[in-house]
């Protein structure tokens, strides 16, 4: 079953609220599609040509597919009760989700989420009924299972990040690799795309972004550039065209890395909220685990993972209060959650077979009996 749900605007987080005036940049962007060549190409104009920017493409064997990170590791952690209810937060290829429902009784459901379409279509070639497919970004779960008449289930798991597919196909937008048009959106049917928020953008906001998303010091500078094109008359609307403003102004990266990672890192998780979705999801997670159920995010970059760890340490830990408080340990707030074994990363195998795992880190946690 596939439950088509057009995911409503992501709430706004109160830490882009203090950099960023949402309102006034949706009605410029209102206003800017009426007029944009990039709007006005999208239907007219198939993107007939696809440059390779890049001579590194080891890591995209294939643009349709995605190799699935931590398969038996996440599966595991989830310690799968037959007859149990289970969340697959990002479908994806359906890696995951495949490994949950081989692992399920008859009797046993799993509901995967994704708000990219070509994740729904592909989830089409599962015919089982006791899966089923919403489209809805993962912030969405509570309701969206309220309305499949779920209030609780046994395991929830969120493999973070794009798809190798989003960053495989040209015209998606997020990569470097390719000149295309510069969308970056996981969800393609809403949303502003990255090219419309550079239209828009103050290089103040600009540069917080890249900074604060891409931890990436010369972000100033690259906001400074960017700006400076769009004032001259050349909007930045394509891949290329960012990645090159980016490589004339960075001066010093990684060895390995193209100068442009950063930016589109930062520019990517701004635009689909990548953190704000997280740090609504999770307390989802807590109210929708029964006693017992798992909890397994694997994350790929600090950002996410401190959320992550964050937040199952604060439901771990009894309390915040000083050493020595004259409390009885029976009275003291009991955990919600427990941390299950340390931190999982890929092997030395998985990394070699697929690079794209190798930043890859499984937190699990396990809600408590405590209501
Ligand atoms: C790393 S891939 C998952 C791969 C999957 N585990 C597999 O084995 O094929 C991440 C997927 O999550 C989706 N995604 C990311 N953030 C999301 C969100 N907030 N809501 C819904 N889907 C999201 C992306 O569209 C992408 O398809």
């Amino acid at each position: 079953m596939i439950k088509g749900v057009n995911m409503a605007p992501t709430k706004e987080s109160p830490s882009l609220k203090e950099v960023f005036d949402k309102e006034v940049v949706t009605q410029k962007i209102a206003s800017h599609k009426k007029a944009s060549p990039l709007n006005a190409s999208k239907s007219e104009k198939p993107l007939s040509k696809v440059s390779n920017l890049s001579s590194n493409l080891s890591e995209a064997p294939d643009a349709n597919t995605h190799i699935t990170v931590l398969l038996d590791e996440a599966v595991q952690a989830l310690a799968i009760k037959p007859d149990g209810i289970y969340v697959d937060g990002t479908f994806g290829r359906g890696g995951h989700s495949k490994k949950i429902l081989a692992a399920l009784g008859a009797k046993g459901r799993l509901i995967a989420f994704d708000r990219d379409l070509s994740a729904i279509e592909s989830s089409k070639a599962i015919e089982d009924a006791r899966f089923s497919m919403v489209h809805s970004h993962f912030a969405g779960m509570q309701n969206e299972l309220a309305d499949l008449g779920i209030g609780k289930v046994d395991g929830i798991l969120l493999d973070l990040g794009i798809s190798s597919p989003q960053v495989d196909v040209a015209e998606r937008g997020f990569s470097f690799r390719f000149d295309a048009p510069l969308d970056m959106r996981m969800d393609q049917s809403s949303g502003q795309t990255v090219a419309d928020y550079l239209a828009i953008a103050t290089e103040q906001h600009l540069a917080e972004v890249i900074k604060n998303y891409g931890e990436e010091r010369f972000a100033k500078q690259i906001a400074r550039s960017i700006i400076a094109e769009r004032n001259d008359g050349r909007a930045i609307t394509t891949t290329g065209q960012l990645a090159k403003v980016v490589a004339s102004t960075v001066t010093r990266h990684e060895p390995g890395q193209n100068p442009a990672t950063r930016t589109f890192q930062a520019l990517r998780i701004f635009i689909n909220q990548e953190l704000e979705e997280l740090s609504l999801t999770m307390p989802q997670c807590l109210a929708l685990l029964a006693p017992q159920g798992r909890l397994a995010v694997i994350s790929f970059h600090s950002l996410e993972d401190r959320i992550v760890k964050q937040f199952i340490r604060d439901q771990a830990n009894r309390d915040d209060l000083p050493a020595n408080f004259p409390v009885r340990a029976a009275e003291l707030p009991q955990p919600k959650m427990m941390n299950v074994g340390k931190t999982i990363k890929p092997s030395a195998a998985e990394v070699k077979r697929n690079p794209r795992s190798r930043s890859a880190v499984l937190r699990v946690a396990e809600r408590t009996q405590v209501a």
